[in-house]
């Protein structure tokens, strides 16, 4: 982990370092109130971070690259600023973003983003392991939405939609919302959406927003990381960014704008049906399975999903008549583009 003072000197030498041109460590010492020797020091630790720095007499220096790492400084850097999101808490590697994060809120942190370059116990949906080799993007946000309980069923839905929105405008991609809250390209799920939350009274205390996506890395990487059990029943395939676009995506600035969005639609949450409406307009209806129970004792019927109802249950359409799913398995069977552009 890093700590909060290297953090924030960081941060601020890589925004002046950011100017694409030769900077003096004199300059750069006199906005940051340090020493030249300090600057060279400070310098010496991004190059260990990873960032690629030139230096040349009477010149100073250069950043040439900067390494793909989810560092605090650059999510911050991106974020300019969030009312949702204080302080990032970095570790290269972690038990689970979501368990930390947990911790940290039963102890009274909020507005918190926890983020590993890998988990080793990446926590899924249904007490499932969560594959989460490096290159992938795994966070955990603890946050406290101005919403009442009510409208707290739809968060992990709003959640989803604003992964969606981020793949499609930022990436170009199609992403699909699959209920009840995988997020799928070409029908192969590429971000999973883990929510815990501590309500007491009618009043929500914390919920902690677990965001897994499968960004740079290949499918046969994650799958080869996979065995029966992390699949689970009702595995239907993955897929990840890279896999999509062909090219290794920026994750900063993907995390960055992730948050800038789940931002914008927490804060619109209690406008029950615009969000639902959006929602609606991502998420993949059509011919499914419902399937209740696994493997032999799995109960299959056949229907058609036709909709979300307002508290984020599926609604279809069987031979009884409409059905809401609320919990157990949806299994989409095959697919038809609700909206798809
Ligand atoms: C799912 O089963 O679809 C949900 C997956 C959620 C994974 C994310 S990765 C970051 C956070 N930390 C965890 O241990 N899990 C969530």
């Amino acid at each position: 982990m890093i700590i909060g003072s290297e953090k924030a000197r960081l941060k601020d030498l890589v925004s002046i370092l950011r100017a694409d041109e030769y900077v003096s460590g004199e300059y750069i010492g006199r906005m940051l109130k340090v020493s030249r020797e300090a600057v060279w020091k400070q310098i010496s630790t991004l190059r260990r971070y990873g960032y690629r720095i030139d230096a040349k007499p009477r010149l100073g220096y250069m950043l040439i690259d900067r390494p793909d790492r989810l560092y605090p400084w650059e999510i911050m850097y991106e974020l300019g600023g969030s009312a949702m999101v204080k302080e990032v808490i970095y570790y290269e590697d972690v038990s689970s973003t979501q368990d930390v994060a947990l911790r940290l809120a039963e102890e009274g942190k909020d507005s918190t983003l926890v983020v590993a370059e890998r988990q080793s116990k990446g926590r899924g949906r249904s007490s499932r392991r969560w594959v989460s080799p490096y290159g992938g993007v795994w966070f955990s946000l603890i946050t406290k939405p101005k919403i009442s309980v009510r409208n707290a069923t739809l968060l992990s839905l709003a959640t989803a939609l604003a992964v969606c929105n981020i793949i499609n405008s930022n990436l170009n991609i199609p992403a699909r919302i699959k209920w009840p809250n995988d997020v799928v390209i070409n029908h192969r799920k590429v971000a999973g959406i883990l929510i815990d939350m501590s309500v007491e009274h009618d009043i929500i205390n914390y919920c902690v927003i677990g965001i897994g996506v499968n960004a740079n890395l290949s499918i046969e990487s994650i799958e080869g990381m996979m065995d029966d059990e992390d699949k689970g029943y009702h595995y239907y395939g993955s897929t990840s960014l890279m896999h999509e676009m062909g090219r290794a995506v920026d994750r900063v600035k993907f995390v960055a704008s992730l948050l800038k969005e789940i931002e914008g639609i927490y804060s619109k949450l209690s406008y029950r049906d615009e969000i639902l409406a959006s929602i609606r307009a991502m998420m993949l209806f059509g011919p499914v399975s419902i399937i209740e129970g696994e493997g032999r004792d799995a109960r299959t019927r056949d229907g058609i999903a036709v909709d979300v109802d307002g508290d984020g249950s599926l609604l279809v359409k069987t031979n009884e008549g409409i059905e809401r799913i609320t919990s157990g398995y949806v299994h989409i069977r095959y697919y038809k583009m609700h909206g798809s552009r």
